[in-house]
């Protein structure tokens, strides 16, 4: 019998030292034998946002124990590993470079394929780490970087089918949360906060809520977000208008989705929704686009929190993905600070040189 893949998984674009073992499996979902991620938000909290060059830092004296922790969890030994894949791309150039260069140094010594890894690719098949899911579907992205809409039609091949024209949508979360005097990453908080508040005490535009296609618009609502702000006298209000914040971004998520699903529908017949991201693990943005999803016939995927925020679980399987399909590359692959999906198809690239 052909012996299963074995694929250790890196990931260092941002603020999470992270590494995963993942083993193919001939069951409907591969078998993630350990996923281990290390969060920078301590270090991070009391600046507002990540400072890349902390996060290298820690990403340095971090990687190894990370590594060797996910191989401890799995009772896997690196020689037991198939191949190494890792983030190369779109992310904090000092912070992508730390996980590249390890995972370079890895393949180089025990003679094993690299995988270099778009980290939207990664978000983009995370559902797949949970369900036996086909190819094509409509994929909302929503984190801290990015916020998309994209026709997945198979490996590598992406189609964008709307994009933010300003800030992502966990961006606007973070800046309200800063704006309410919460520290860094804020979306969780905000959620927290809105429970308590009046979603209808403050009306916030919604930039480019009838045009523009799918593609979305949040500079408005945040300023809109820091003039309210101003004029706050109590934590009641805060709680109000964070919780009329996440209305207006449900509304928004909720309008666009639509827009994205006649978009998708034009070319494909899938009616599949898969909501990725680190923000899709807020659950009033996972109700408002269940029922959008219900309602028009679709079903509507959530990878589990943990699958959502950022981790190398995602990475080791668009890793065995590409190592089924023999998309192995060369040791002088660059970190890319930018590097948007739809261009990273394989196939334009060609299989690299197996070392
Ligand atoms: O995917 P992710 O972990 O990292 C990036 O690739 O950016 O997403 C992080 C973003 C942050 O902006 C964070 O505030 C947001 O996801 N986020 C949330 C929630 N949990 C994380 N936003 C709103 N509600 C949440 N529950
Ligand atoms: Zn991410």
């Amino acid at each position: 019998m052909k012996k299963k893949a074995l694929i250790l998984g890196i990931e260092t674009s941002c603020d999470e030292t992270a590494a995963a073992i993942l083993e193919e499996s001939t069951e409907t979902v591969p078998n993630l034998l350990s996923n281990i991620v290390s969060s920078q938000e301590e270090i991070h909290k009391n600046f507002g946002g990540v400072v890349p060059e902390l996060a290298a830092r820690s990403h340095i004296d971090k990687i190894d124990l990370i590594v060797n922790a996910a191989l401890k969890k799995s009772k896997k030994k690196l020689t037991d590993i198939d191949a190494i894949a890792v983030t190369s791309g779109p992310g904090l150039i000092v912070c992508l470079s730390v996980g590249l260069n390890f995972a370079k140094a890895l393949a180089m010594t025990l003679e094993k394929p690299l995988i270099t890894v778009n980290h939207l690719e990664g978000h983009a098949l995370s559902p797949k780490l949970i369900t036996d899911l086909k190819y094509p579907y409509l994929l909302l992205l929503i984190s801290g970087g990015h916020s998309q809409y994209l026709a997945v039609k198979k490996l590598g091949k992406y189609k964008r089918l709307g994009t933010t024209i300003d800030d992502a949508v966990g961006e606007a979360f973070d800046k309200t949360a800063k704006l309410l005097g919460i520290k860094f990453p804020g979306g969780p908080f905000i959620e927290k906060y809105a429970k308590k508040g009046d979603e209808n005490r403050f009306d916030l535009p919604k930039p480019i809520f009838n045009k523009g296609g799918c593609n979305l618009s949040f500079a408005g609502l945040k300023t809109a977000v820091l003039l309210t702000s101003k004029k706050i006298k109590n934590q009641k209000e805060k709680y109000h208008l964070a919780a009329s914040f996440q209305k207006t971004i449900n509304e928004i998520l909720y309008t666009k989705t639509k827009v994205a699903m006649l978009e998708f529908s034009k070319n494909n017949n899938n009616k599949i929704l898969v909501i990725a991201g680190g923000v899709a693990s807020n659950l009033t943005i996972r109700k408002n686009l269940i029922k959008l999803a219900e309602e028009k016939k679709y079903t509507s995927i959530f990878p589990p929190p943990n699958l959502c925020s950022d981790n190398a679980a995602m990475i080791a399987w668009a890793g065995i993905e590409r190592y089924k399909m023999n998309l192995i590359d060369n040791l002088d692959f660059p970190s890319k600070a930018r590097w948007p999906l739809d261009s990273s198809a394989p196939f334009l690239k060609g299989p690299g040189l197996k070392i």
